[in-house]
């Protein structure tokens, strides 16, 4: 490796986020769900189209594309996210695999997203240009990133973990590096995208109940690494802190969580 490169990820992610795929599946990933809707809605996905989520865990969006009549693929480093993302979608063409290195044939989709997943890989520009080579000579690509942290009530839980987390190696961008437009659609632009639009979706998390919350929280691989790091209990404290002010009569927990993208012409 020279000092330009920079490691692959997938072999370190993959076990992390899968490490409590079903909580992911059931929990934490639907939390995103208007966002898939809006993408798909936005890239006016349609019945036959060749799509890709690169970076697709469990499946929900492409279980949704799926249902949508698209020809779906996906690739992502977490085997037990993607024994989930099999269930849901048996006909899909679904790979264990690494975002800077797709397991794709050049030109082979209509429609690729990266729903919150090409921040992980070790270098994001390789995975975004490998996004583009996949995609057809004017096909549409999605970006999704976590949207300004200023203001969003989400970004309380995130910066919760924070203290728990090992020291991420000097100069590490952080979880809303890519959320400031400009940085946006410099990333795109580079990768030689055409940026088409940035928009932004508000995704309320909701929780019945303090344990589905918890559980919910502990599923990330960002959680994994805290857990591993300062302890399952230090964990759960400081998300429990860090939900008391958005805890509803009933018990309940709504968190207002807004996803930022950007939509590219490959
Ligand atoms: C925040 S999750 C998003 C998953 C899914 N898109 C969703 O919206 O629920 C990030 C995903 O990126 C995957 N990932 C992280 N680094 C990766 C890499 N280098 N190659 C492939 N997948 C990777 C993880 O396994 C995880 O499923």
């Amino acid at each position: 490796m020279n000092a330009t490169q920079k490691p692959r990820t997938a072999q370190v992610n993959g076990p992390l986020w899968g490490e409590r795929a079903r909580d992911w599946a059931d929990i934490q990933e639907g939390t995103c769900k208007p966002v898939y809707l809006a993408a798909f809605e936005r890239m006016g996905l349609r019945e036959g189209m060749t799509y890709l989520d690169a970076g697709c865990g469990a499946g929900m969006a492409l279980q949704i594309a799926a249902g949508r009549g698209a020809r779906v693929s996906g690739v992502d480093a977490a085997a037990n996210l993607l024994a989930i993302a099999r269930e849901r979608v048996p006909t899909g063409d679904i790979h264990q695999g690494e975002l800077e290195s797709l397991p794709f044939a050049d030109h082979a989709f209509d429609r690729v997203t990266g729903f919150n997943s090409f921040q992980y890989a070790g270098n994001p520009a390789v995975a975004l240009g490998e996004a583009r080579r996949v995609a057809k000579a004017g096909a549409e690509v999605v970006v999704m990133t976590w949207g300004e942290p200023e203001g969003m009530q989400a970004a309380s839980l995130v910066a919760a973990l924070k203290p728990l987390l090992p020291p991420p190696p000097p100069g590490a961008p952080g979880p809303f590096a890519m959320s400031a437009e400009p940085a946006l659609r410099a990333f795109a632009t580079a990768a030689g995208l055409e940026v088409l639009d940035v928009f932004d979706v508000a995704s309320p998390w909701h929780y019945p109940d303090l344990p589905t919350a918890l559980r919910g929280l502990r599923s990330s691989g960002v959680a994994a690494r805290a857990i591993a790091h300062a302890g399952e209990s230090a964990v759960d404290a400081a998300h429990s802190d860090a939900l008391a002010p958005f805890r509803q009569t009933d018990g309940s927990f709504r968190i207002g969580a807004n996803f930022r993208c950007l939509r590219a012409r490959a």
